[in-house]
């Protein structure tokens, strides 16, 4: 935990009608950040690794006045770690009723005397905590204007794994680990785990392009193509797009419909939310429904990593993804055409985000596809269920072979 650190509001930080002034709100979150690294590390924890963390952005959304003699309190997480850069939000409540009166997103890069963009110092991550310091061992690629992490493993057929929301490529661990003799490839889409996370810009048909991109300067022509939930809605656009290139598909807790009305309002809503709240509140809301019970009421270590999963995700990342979901199209009627594509429909039996009656709807309508139904697994099968979920997938790309 980093520590809390309080400040005053003076009356010259003030405008005409008494309000703290926007200047002002952005010295005091910047004090409050030189404070907290006062209290920890030390202010030189940049200086000392020959790096300057220069801010590239910021986004501040005010909640309510404050006014000279108020004591805010500001809290600072990291959000997102990328190699060189990364995202602070900070919130700042009134102490004496706790009202909240802005909260703020940062993003940094951090350069050298020169301007050139350097490593953030590993000493300050490790200060922020754990969430922003699990060890990279991803490669990464700059492709269609943004930069990718992937894990790329293994020699073989290639097989992309694309994730869900608001997740990342480690839901795939167990199977990266475990399929030898294939050549796994399991990208962070844009704005989501390790890889950048732009402001704007995000579509079925952006993640597509980056996928198609990121293929491309891997040299790899053709896939199995492997699809978790809104992995599964940007599969279906990589499959309107570029059909040659895949030779086999997995559709896995997804469904092939557009959202409903009330589902558009809920996108709506979540984005205000994580734009308020912040990525933690959007964990907490989704982890009830992500999980299965089996896995809510006995495997605490995986609700734990999946709610640390989600609640690091940028909030950029999360935005983004709602208004692509949001606007996705139905893709039911590509279904039948997909006739000839081997494909594996998979899904957890206790999924409650996208049930196994559609799953088996889906699977109805492609012609000659599988359905495997994974036992004790919500809407993470691949997290929960990581040995059965590896298991069907090796004996499909066996199949195929
Ligand atoms: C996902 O897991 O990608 C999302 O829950 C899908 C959705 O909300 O439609």
């Amino acid at each position: 935990m980093t520590p809390e650190i309080d400040l005053p509001v003076y009356p010259d930080e003030c405008d005409a009608f008494g309000h703290l002034n926007q200047a002002s709100f952005l010295a005091l979150f910047e004090r409050a950040r030189w404070e907290m690294l006062m209290r920890g590390p030390g202010m030189d924890v940049f200086s000392r690794a020959g790096a300057w963390p220069a801010v590239r952005k910021t986004v501040i959304d005010y909640h309510a006045a404050a006014f000279p003699g108020d004591v805010l309190r500001f809290q600072q997480s990291l959000t997102h770690l990328g190699r060189t850069s990364f995202v602070m939000r900070q919130t700042a409540r009134r102490v004496k009723d706790d009202v909240l009166i802005a909260t703020a997103e940062f993003v940094f890069v951090c350069i050298d005397r020169a301007g050139k963009p350097i490593p953030v110092p590993s000493e300050f991550s490790g200060f922020m905590g754990a969430r922003g310091s699990r060890p990279d061992d991803a490669r990464r690629f700059t492709v269609n204007g943004v930069n990718l992490a992937v894990e790329v493993r293994g020699e073989g057929p290639a097989v992309l794994f694309v994730h869900g929301y608001p997740l990342d490529r480690s839901i795939w661990s167990h199977q990266i680990a475990a399929l030898d003799g294939f050549r796994r490839i399991a990208p962070d889409l844009r704005g989501m785990g390790a890889s950048d996370a732009p402001d704007l810009g995000y579509s079925m048909e952006t993640y597509a392009a980056d996928l198609a991109a990121l293929l491309d300067a891997l040299g790899v022509d053709e896939i199995v193509l492997c699809g978790l939930s809104m992995g599964g809605y940007i599969a279906f656009e990589f499959l309107r797009r570029w059909r040659r290139r895949v030779r086999g598909l997995v559709l896995m807790d997804t469904r092939a419909e557009a959202d409903s009305a009330e589902g558009r309002r809920g996108r709506d809503a979540a984005a205000a939310d994580g734009r308020e709240r912040g990525a933690e509140a959007i964990a907490e809301a989704m982890l009830p429904r992500i999980l299965g019970s089996t896995t809510r009421s006995g495997a605490s270590l995986t609700v734990e990593r999946v709610r640390a999963m989600m609640a690091s995700t940028p909030v950029a990342g999360i935005v983004g993804a709602l208004t692509a979901m949001r606007d996705r199209p139905d893709s039911t009627p590509l279904l039948p055409t997909l006739a000839g594509l081997p494909t594996l429909v998979m899904v957890g039996e206790e999924d409650v985000l996208t049930p196994p009656a559609s799953a088996r709807a889906m699977a109805e309508a492609i012609p000659g596809a599988r359905l495997v139904m994974v036992p004790g697994a919500g809407h993470l099968s691949p997290v929960e269920r990581p040995v059965e979920t590896t298991r069907a997938l090796l004996e499909f790309l066996r199949s195929l072979q």
